[in-house]
């Protein structure tokens, strides 16, 4: 097993290296510009910019890896809303141009998706539930999952997941769980939606997810996220609580007051039956990983 993982810099990407280390996995971390994963040393790295097709061809060819575990994207959703070209660009064409270099070397393909392919209407998602898409950002993963979905190859996995968290080295942007206990512990002033319901995923966990699908060697969509569903409020509240912090200075508001550029599914969370059941998947509670973030 040879595993090229495009992202290695992002928090996800940088957890995978971990995995593959800990686990004498043989691997080739890629991701934009200089390697920033402290973990990763530079015999293991590469550089490549995976909106550039030439340079895909020419690393797969040199490469030959077996898996290709894909989590470079633009992550931001309201950029994309603002910058939708390039979010194009980034998350579909370039996910093209990875799958294709990826299948001529009869290698799995495993993509990274999200739960704003649903429109939070319903909750606890299962694999099978109708996508229905409400941001620039949410299109480009449905997008990139159609390619998959609609290719005659079978040999892929789509793996969908939600407000991924933990620490990571020299990230572009931090994450909810990190930022939020940050700003708790200098007791300095936050605005907490109440009105959208997520599962806070451990990026570990999730890592380990994503290898089980290629050693196990599923394919097809699985969701991985963590165990429980809560609003973001609750989220803050329970890291103040487990660390015995003031809330005080915590504002709670609406997502009509926020008024951001890309609308968000108001209640998501999965069914994580399958991952349990062909994944041996056992997420973390949030509490349960605090102290590694
Ligand atoms: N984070 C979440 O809450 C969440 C939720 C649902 C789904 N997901 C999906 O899970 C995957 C991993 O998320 P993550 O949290 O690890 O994201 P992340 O920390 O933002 O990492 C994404 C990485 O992609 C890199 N990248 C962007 N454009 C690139 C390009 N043209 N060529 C090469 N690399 C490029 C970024 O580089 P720079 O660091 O240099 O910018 C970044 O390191 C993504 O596909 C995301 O859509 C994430």
């Amino acid at each position: 097993m040879r595993v090229l993982i495009t992202g290695s810099n992002g928090l996800l990407g940088q957890k995978i290296v971990k995995y593959c280390l800990a686990n004498n996995i043989d691997f080739v971390a890629t991701s934009k510009g200089d390697n920033r994963n402290n973990s990763c040393s530079e015999s293991n790295y590469k550089e490549l910019d995976i909106t550039l097709q030439n340079q895909i061809n020419d690393l797969f060819s040199t490469v030959q890896p077996t898996h290709v575990i894909h989590t470079a994207a633009i992550t931001n959703v309201d950029y994309c809303e603002l910058n939708p070209e390039e979010c194009s660009l980034v998350n579909v064409t370039a996910t093209e141009y990875l799958m294709s270099a990826t299948f001529n070397c009869k290698a799995h393909f495993q993509l990274l998706s999200t739960d704003f392919v649903f429109d939070g209407e319903k909750g606890n998602y299962s694999e099978g539930d109708k996508v229905n898409p409400l941001s620039k950002y949410a299109v480009s993963k449905v997008k990139g999952e159609q390619l998959l979905m609609g290719s005659p190859e079978t040999n892929w996995s789509i793996v969908r997941t939600i407000i991924v968290y933990g620490k990571a080295d020299n990230l572009s942007r931090t994450n909810l769980i990190v930022w939020a206990k940050e700003t708790l512990r200098s007791n300095g002033e936050m605005k907490i939606i109440d009105d959208q319901f997520r599962s806070p995923t451990f990026a570990d966990d999730l890592a380990k997810g994503c290898m089980s699908i290629l050693e196990k060697e599923k394919t097809g969509v699985y969701h991985l996220s963590g165990p429980e569903t809560m609003s973001i409020y609750t989220i803050v509240e329970r890291i103040a609580k487990f660390y015995n912090y003031s809330m005080e200075n915590v504002v709670k508001m609406s997502s009509a007051t926020l008024n951001q550029p890309a609308k968000r599914p108001p209640r998501t969370g999965f069914s994580l039956t399958k991952a349990i059941n062909n994944l041996e998947y056992s997420p973390r509670k949030l509490e349960d990983t605090l102290d590694e973030c």
